[in-house]
């Protein structure tokens, strides 16, 4: 930017002096001073020649008489036009968001330049005629555009300054945005530790005070949450634990309360093992349902709200299935009760079935058509791992939120 600036000025003074040469009569003098004031400078290489050209013009007995010397000066103004060339180039890589205006300025520039070469190849062409005397006076108009041009160069140039402050102003506040995030990260991130560290001296005390390992979420009834239980038979899990929808201790064995980003259509394998997360949409998985329900006598509850938010319940007071040799068979399902129909019981004493395991009483596979997993019979009152209209309780019903809640029976 210095050097810009620097060449900015320099031309100025060039094109300030040499309408000085054209329109005083004595204009030589203070313009000589200036030059010589810094001599062997580019100024004085510009200058030189221009104050020279602009002295024999301005003697009408000379004016006729345009020599090699004269065209040497010409030859010389191109060097300024080089100057000129390189100060559109600065203005041009000194900032893009000017890159409009300043490219009008250039082309500006551009046709000025070339006007000047043509001026000169004529006066080359028809020296000693009086024609070159009509080409220098527009040579003389040119210069006055010139520095008109230059002068707006330099409210460009502060132009730009302005919006380089602007840039940095903003670079700074990103900065300090960028840094607040940090901290802020920073501060989740050990949020996050703490809570985790709580949670687990939670279980500590919690399984400490236990004389038989954790199995359910009725412990953990006043902290709901991801917690870890063992259950006989099997490595020990994580499981979400919910006290807020039908009262406390449930564990959570399938939930559908996202978005619809959790692809419920699944292999054997992924219904066997669990899918999605836990703290979205999810399938516990049936080996591990299998074991909560082999341990001990459980009650289901199903949660369910429909797509015009209205909200039903289903509830059974022996729920149990059977492990993955009999197919996961949907073995009992106990009394019901709700407000809602018994839309489940058509399925009891069916084995589960996924579109590469079709385990169904229809000629065709329901879970093909149904796209998921679910004991079908031919094929369903209820499904609750469907998606769009086929995610429904009864055909009267259909969810845009499920739940399946499971809890030891307490009496
Ligand atoms: C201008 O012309 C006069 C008269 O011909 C001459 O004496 C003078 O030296 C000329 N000036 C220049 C700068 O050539
Ligand atoms: C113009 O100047 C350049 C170098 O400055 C030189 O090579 C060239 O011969 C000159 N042309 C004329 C016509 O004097
Ligand atoms: C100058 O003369 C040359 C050679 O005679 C010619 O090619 C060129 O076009 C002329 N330039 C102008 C501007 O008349
Ligand atoms: C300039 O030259 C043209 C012809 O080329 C001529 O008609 C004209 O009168 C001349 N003008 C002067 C001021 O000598
Ligand atoms: C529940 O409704 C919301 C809003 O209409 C929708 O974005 C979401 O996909 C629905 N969920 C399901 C499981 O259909
Ligand atoms: C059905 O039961 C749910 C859960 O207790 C309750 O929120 C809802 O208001 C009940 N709806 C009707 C129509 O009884
Ligand atoms: C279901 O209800 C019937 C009668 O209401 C009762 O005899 C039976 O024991 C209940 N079953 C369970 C598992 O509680
Ligand atoms: C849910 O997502 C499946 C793809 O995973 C898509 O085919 C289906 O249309 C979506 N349903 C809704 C209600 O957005």
């Amino acid at each position: 930017m210095g050097k810009f600036i620097i060449l900015v000025a320099l031309t100025c003074t060039v094109f300030e002096i040499s309408l000085a040469s054209t329109t005083t009569e004595d204009a030589s003098l203070p313009f000589k001073q200036r030059t010589e004031e810094q001599p062997g400078s580019v100024a004085l290489k510009i200058v030189k020649p221009l104050l020279e050209y602009y002295q024999l013009t301005n003697n009408e007995s000379e004016r006729s008489d345009l020599s090699d010397r004269e065209l040497k000066v010409f030859n010389e103004t191109l060097f300024h036009q080089e100057i000129i060339k390189s100060l559109v180039n600065e203005l041009r890589s000194a900032s893009d968001s000017q890159k409009g205006t300043n490219e009008v300025l250039i082309s500006e520039y551009r046709s000025q330049i070339s006007f000047q070469k043509e001026l000169i190849s004529k006066l080359i062409n028809n020296t000693k005629t009086n024609e070159s005397v009509e080409l220098v006076k527009k040579w003389g108009e040119c210069e006055c555009q010139l520095k008109v041009l230059s002068s707006n160069i330099i409210e460009k140039d502060s132009e730009i300054e302005k919006l380089n402050f602007q840039l940095n102003d903003q670079k700074e506040t990103q900065k300090a945005i960028q840094l607040q995030l940090e901290d802020t990260q920073r501060k989740l991130v050990k949020t996050e530790k703490a809570q985790k560290s709580y949670q687990t001296a939670i279980d500590n005390l919690i399984g400490s005070s236990q004389e038989d390992p954790i199995s359910s979420c009725i412990p953990f009834e006043n902290y709901p949450g991801v917690h870890q239980i063992t259950v006989p038979n099997a490595d020990p899990f994580n499981v979400l634990c919910d006290s807020k929808t039908a009262g406390k201790g449930w564990i959570v064995i399938q939930q559908r309360i996202g978005e619809n980003e959790t692809n419920f259509n699944r292999d054997w394998v992924s219904y066997r093992q669990g899918f999605g997360s836990l703290d979205g949409d999810f399938f516990l998985g049936l080996d591990k349902i299998y074991s909560l329900t082999q341990s001990e006598p459980v009650e289901l509850y199903v949660h369910l709200v429909g797509l015009d938010g209205e909200i039903k319940y289903a509830q059974y007071d022996n729920f149990q299935i059977l492990d993955n040799n009999n197919n996961f068979i949907l073995k009992s399902l106990g009394n019901f009760t709700g407000n809602v129909s018994d839309a489940l019981k058509y399925a009891e004493g069916m084995p589960f079935s996924t579109f590469d395991r079709d385990n169904d009483a229809a000629t065709h596979n329901c879970a093909d058509v149904f796209i998921a997993g679910w004991w079908y019979r031919n094929c369903f009152d209820s499904n609750l791992n469907s998606i769009g209209v086929d995610l429904n309780w009864n055909i009267d019903m259909i969810l845009n939120e499920t739940k399946m809640l499971i809890r030891p029976k307490t009496n």
